[in-house]
């Protein structure tokens, strides 16, 4: 199988998984294997350092019968700045893959976002991969940027006749190696996990955006990687099939989440939580910079994958956060001392 975004965030949960589980051989892409260090060496690994931009690699890809496209620039903070890269890198890249699938006759699982359900409200209801209503923001809102691209590649693989798709809509994973610390080994804003982490770290005050009204369903990592063992096992039933992979029992507001992140991080540390910072309040607009709006809930409808895969996501969100906030504090300890 091929898997595009092997050195990412998912993309090492899910390379270490398929090495440790299985007897299969991986073509691996990516532009820094920094995260899959300990797997260079494995030989049913063949990496190759590179991107979709390049016309040679997608052909090669696509004579995998498995392909699994992890690529994308998918942190918020970069949807103003750069958005033209991030259409490019959310739309014309992979829609480049499809087609040399399609041509091929590989099964593409592509990984698309929850974001593509766009400019949600307070109040709006369980997400649903195939009825829920889509709203995105105006154009000078490049916030929408990228779910614009996300959802364009999503149609454009529906509309592909000779294309076996899968689409996989991630709903803010959490878990080790996610995102980086801003000034060490990234610039930018992370992630609100990776950046509330980095935060604590470094004895700051989180920033809650406009409040931390927001509310997201967070997702343990080693959930999605076992969502993808389950599609790899109902290839019949998942071909054609958009999937949310969510876990609904783990929704809270971003200021609920930042709470819980101090306690936890106090008990890691084995410190009074009171001397950990409270968080404080930020502008969004200020914070990410003009054209940065929100979507105030995302909570996902999971039947979908429980019916046609048998597929449920377990990982309560208290054990997630510590082993993402553990594996954060041991990985950056450095910084911290
Ligand atoms: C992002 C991506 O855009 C999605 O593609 C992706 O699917 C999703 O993450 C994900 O991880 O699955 P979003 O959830 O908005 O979407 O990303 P975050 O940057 O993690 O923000 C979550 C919420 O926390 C937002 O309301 C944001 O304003 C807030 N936030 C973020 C803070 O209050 N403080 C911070 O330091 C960072």
């Amino acid at each position: 199988m091929a898997l595009v975004g092997c050195g990412g965030f998912i993309g090492s949960h899910l390379l270490k998984a398929i090495l440790e589980r299985t007897r299969w051989r991986v073509f691996g892409v990516d532009l820094d294997p920094y995260r899959i260090q300990e797997h260079l060496a494995n030989e049913r690994l063949e990496f190759l350092c590179g991107d979709l931009a390049e016309r040679s690699i997608v052909n090669r890809i696509a004579q995998y019968p498995v392909v699994v496209n992890l690529a994308a620039i998918c942190t918020p903070s970069r949807y103003m700045s750069e958005a033209a890269s991030v259409i490019r890198s959310n739309y014309d890249h992979p829609a480049r893959l499809a087609d040399a699938c399609a041509k091929s006759g590989s099964w593409l699982i592509h990984f698309s976002t929850s974001e593509i359900y766009g400019k949600t409200s307070a109040d709006s209801g369980l997400l649903d991969e195939d009825t829920s209503e889509i709203t995105l923001g105006p154009v000078p809102a490049s916030r929408w940027s990228y779910a614009t691209a996300k959802l364009l590649t999503e149609r454009y693989l529906f509309a592909l006749e000779n294309l076996r798709w899968t689409i996989v809509r991630p709903f803010n994973f959490v878990g080790p190696y996610m995102d980086f610390m801003p000034g060490v080994d990234g610039e930018g804003i992370p992630r609100v996990l990776a950046n509330f982490s980095a935060a604590l770290v470094r004895g700051e005050p989180m920033k809650l955006v406009d409040g931390g009204l927001a509310k997201r369903s967070f997702t343990s990592v080693h959930d999605a990687v076992d969502f993808m063992f389950c599609l790899f096992e109902n290839d019949s039933q998942g071909v054609g099939q958009v999937f949310n992979v969510g876990n609904p029992h783990n929704e809270l507001t971003i200021a609920e989440l930042a709470n819980k992140m101090r306690k936890v991080f106090a008990e890691i540390k084995g410190v009074d939580e009171s001397l950990v910072p409270l968080p404080e309040v930020v502008d969004g607009a200020l914070y990410y910079g003009r054209g940065y709006e929100d979507s105030l809930r995302r909570m996902p409808s999971v039947q979908k994958a429980e019916r046609l895969l048998g597929f449920k996501a377990l990982t309560p969100l208290d054990c997630a956060l510590k082993e993402s906030l553990s594996w954060f504090v041991d990985h950056y300890q450095i910084v911290a001392e």
